[in-house]
């Protein structure tokens, strides 16, 4: 398995996945293939990384990983995580870790942390928990998770890019 950036041609593979693999999802909305495509089409795919299967034919993505630029109260600097999906058939084998052990590398060049919404019980092997006041409006506060690189409690709202079309109260 190599963990790649996106590159040309790759958009309608990861379209794919991304909607065949949030179908397991139960709180998905159907919308985050779109999400990603709002996002590209933005220019705020700050990562955009596909895992492959090394030697395989086809060459179709097993993996992929989006970040955007987000901004938690008035600090900006923030990586948001998120799609981050693996195909079905590949569960269980590691590569989401993959992308997430390398989506935190190269973000730790880049921001002072990372963030997202999701499972506390799958992100928080990476370190992501809860912290008081860290909130999304409309999402219960146990999913709005962050991983501070300097280790300093982040409070306020998680606000995402627009490509999420999230209704976020104002800043
Ligand atoms: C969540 C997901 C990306 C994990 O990918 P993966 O490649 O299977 O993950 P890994 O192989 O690195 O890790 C698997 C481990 O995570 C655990 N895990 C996966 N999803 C979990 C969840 N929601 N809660 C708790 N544990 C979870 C597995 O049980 C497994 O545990 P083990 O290592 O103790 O056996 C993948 O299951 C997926 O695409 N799910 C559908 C989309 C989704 O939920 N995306 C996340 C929200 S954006």
């Amino acid at each position: 398995m190599h963990i790649r950036n996106e590159t040309t041609g790759d958009a309608p593979a990861i379209g794919r996945l991304v909607t065949e693999a949030m179908l397991l999802l139960p709180q998905a909305t159907g919308t985050e293939a779109g999400i990603v495509a709002a996002l590209r089409a933005a220019g705020a795919l700050s990562l955009s990384l596909v895992a492959e299967q090394e030697g395989e034919e086809d060459g179709a993505p097993i993996g992929y990983l989006a970040a955007s630029p987000a901004r938690i109260g008035a600090q900006d600097g923030w990586g948001l995580i998120g799609p981050l999906v693996v195909a079905p058939a590949r569960h269980r084998s590691g590569i989401g870790t993959a992308l997430m052990t390398e989506a935190l590398r190269r973000l730790r060049a880049s921001s002072r942390g990372a963030a997202l919404v999701g499972d506390p019980r799958y992100y928080g092997r990476f370190g992501f928990r809860a912290f008081p006041g860290l909130t999304v409006a409309g999402c219960p506060p146990e999913v709005v998770l962050a991983l501070p690189f300097d280790g300093l409690a982040p409070r306020g709202e998680l606000f995402h890019h627009p490509a999420f079309g999230l209704k976020q109260p104002r800043s």
